[in-house]
């Protein structure tokens, strides 16, 4: 059967940025900034995405149109075209070292499973990079899913006019609704409801494949996506008091351009922009030649910071009007924000015209991780075994996300009811074990996996296949430009010879990239792991990092 194609370059564009457009942007982006600097963190921010996100990003997308295929095989057939490389062995080798830290903060369980991954690597090569990526994708949909399940619930809930706490003061309201979503969160079987509401969305738009599936919702959704968010950024900053929040979000303030405020940005950069999880590869893949990926990247880079700027905008100024507090963080949004609402007229409306804002940024992110693993299971299992519909596909990953996701809604619940979990993460994933498997689970994905996957990608565009070969693929589009003499020079070790005569290239965007993700993009990474896991911790660091699920524990344990 012939593999599909995104029709049109803006199909591909929009349906990239609606995997980076998620809850990264509404609430994490806007938290962090503000705790983390403001104006002057959101500078940082927008440089890392540029001189480290972008590169990776175009990376993966490159790997992916070049071989046409899912990344397992994508990943392998790269590696087969420099067959003396040795990098196999040094991503082994981070990972025996990923081991070795893992067994010193005693992470039994993880640690061993580290090392399985290191000697398959030297022994298999890339391929089980491409296994690792697909499996923490379905991993992290497993509990992206659960917020997505809240969102829906409380969609729900605004539709029907019961999100709003009438005839209290705000910080009443405030309190209550913190009330109301540890309430909600603490019954496990309603959760499972949105839960699977929100799979089912999400197998929907898979199901339909790439043109009729993904593109096609996405070339409706992310604009009607920018609308809604104009609109709640209207109606917050509108409000009496709203002033506050616009500078709380932009304002530069005096914690500057530390180390840790760039390592933050770094981190954010690279959730926001989905990247570690071979999305891009996947998406690519599906690309004809003849796009220019270079541009397609930069438009999802800006696509997604105009929307976290818009999500920022869209939630301090509402919060500072009703007087809450903005370090709530991610919590936030289920705990505090309907009581700004409640304070509004209209705030149930208001708070549908939210939620489900914040529902199709979440589908669209949680169709791409789960597309990484259907396109994985339609080719291999069809070339193994002659059948494998996308149908089986998505019936598979949606029964494995819900079992992993019942662990999430349980023991994000009450740890009580699931006592041999419990003291199973605790022992085996020693002082990685947060307070449930939800956040234990975001815990080394996030912080972990995606680093180390992120890397690979890394190592494997930049070192293995290197830039002056990726360059032919990334040429396969046609440029009109011209470069003075110097910058031919200057490329004529890093581009084919093919290359150089055709001068119409902008051959200094290719050394300039070639440059990032050689060097640049490797060491970023290993700084952002080595910060975000706490072995490089720079004082000031503030708790800004820690995920929704986080919050939500800590609120339960003062239950
Ligand atoms: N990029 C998404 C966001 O900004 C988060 C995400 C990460 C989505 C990984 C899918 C996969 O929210």
């Amino acid at each position: 059967m012939a593999r599909e194609n995104w029709t049109s370059s803006i199909g591909f564009i929009l349906a990239s940025a609606g995997s980076a457009i998620g809850l990264g942007n509404i609430w994490k982006f806007p938290y962090v900034a503000g705790v983390n600097g403001g104006g002057s963190f959101v500078l940082v921010y927008v440089l890392c995405v540029v001189l480290v996100g972008l590169p990776v990003m175009s990376a993966e997308m490159l790997v992916g149109r070049h071989t046409r295929r899912n990344v397992i095989n994508a990943m392998g057939k790269i590696e087969q075209s420099s067959p003396r490389s040795l990098m196999r062995y040094v991503l082994s080798a981070l990972a025996l070292a990923v081991a070795a830290i893992l067994f010193i903060q005693q992470a039994w369980i993880l640690a061993v499973a580290v090392v399985v991954a290191a000697a398959a690597l030297a022994w298999k090569g890339f391929s089980v990079l491409g296994w690792i990526c697909t499996g923490v994708a379905l991993a992290i949909l497993s509990y992206y899913a659960v917020v997505g399940g809240w969102i829906v619930d409380y969609l729900w809930r605004a539709i029907c006019g019961s999100l709003c706490l009438a005839g209290e003061t705000t910080a009443e309201a405030a309190r209550d609704s913190g009330v109301v979503f540890q309430a909600y969160v603490g019954n496990p079987w309603r959760v499972l409801i949105g839960f699977c509401v929100f799979m089912a969305l999400t197998g929907a738009v898979i199901l339909g494949g790439i043109q009729a599936g993904i593109e096609r919702v996405s070339k409706v959704l992310m604009p009607a996506l920018f609308v809604l968010l104009v609109v709640v950024v209207v109606r917050g900053v509108t409000l009496p008091g709203a002033w506050a929040g616009v500078v709380f979000l932009l304002k530069p303030t005096v914690v500057g351009f530390t180390p840790h405020v760039i390592l933050m940005a770094l981190g954010q950069a690279f959730y926001s922009l989905s990247l570690g999880m071979a999305i891009a590869v996947t998406y690519g893949s599906y690309l004809h030649r003849g796009h220019n990926i270079l541009r397609a990247a930069g438009w999802v880079g800006v696509l997604d910071t105009v929307a976290a700027l818009l999500g920022g905008l869209a939630i301090f100024p509402a919060v500072f009007a009703a007087g809450l507090d903005p370090s709530a963080g991610p919590g936030l949004i289920f705990g505090a924000l309907p009581a700004t609402f409640s304070a509004m007229p209209w705030g149930n409306f208001w708070a549908a015209c939210f939620f489900f804002m914040l529902l199709i940024a979440a589908v669209t992110s949680s169709a791409s991780l789960l597309e990484c693993g259907a396109t994985v299971f339609v080719e291999r299992v069809r070339r193994r075994h002659g059948r494998g519909s996308r149908k089986v596909a998505v019936l598979t990953g949606f029964g494995l996300c819900v079992a992993m996701g019942l662990l999430s809604v349980w023991s994000t619940a009450d740890w009580a009811c699931t006592p041999n979990l419990k003291a199973w993460v605790k022992g085996g994933c020693g002082s990685l074990a947060l307070d449930s498997w939800f956040d234990t689970l975001d815990n080394f994905a996030s912080y972990w996996v995606l680093p180390f996957t992120a890397m690979g990608i890394a190592l494997l565009v930049g070192w293995v296949w290197t830039p002056r070969r990726a360059a032919q693929e990334l040429l396969a589009a046609d440029e009109e430009a011209k470069l003075p003499r110097r910058w031919l020079i200057f490329g004529h070790y890093i581009l084919p010879d093919w290359a150089q005569s055709r001068k119409g290239f902008p051959l200094l965007l290719m050394v300039v990239w070639a440059v990032l993700i050689r060097w640049v993009a490797p060491i970023a990474i290993v700084l952002i792991f080595l910060n975000s896991t706490g072995i490089l911790s720079f004082t000031g660091r503030s708790t800004s990092a820690q995920s929704a699920s986080e919050t939500v524990s800590a609120e339960n344990r003062e239950r």
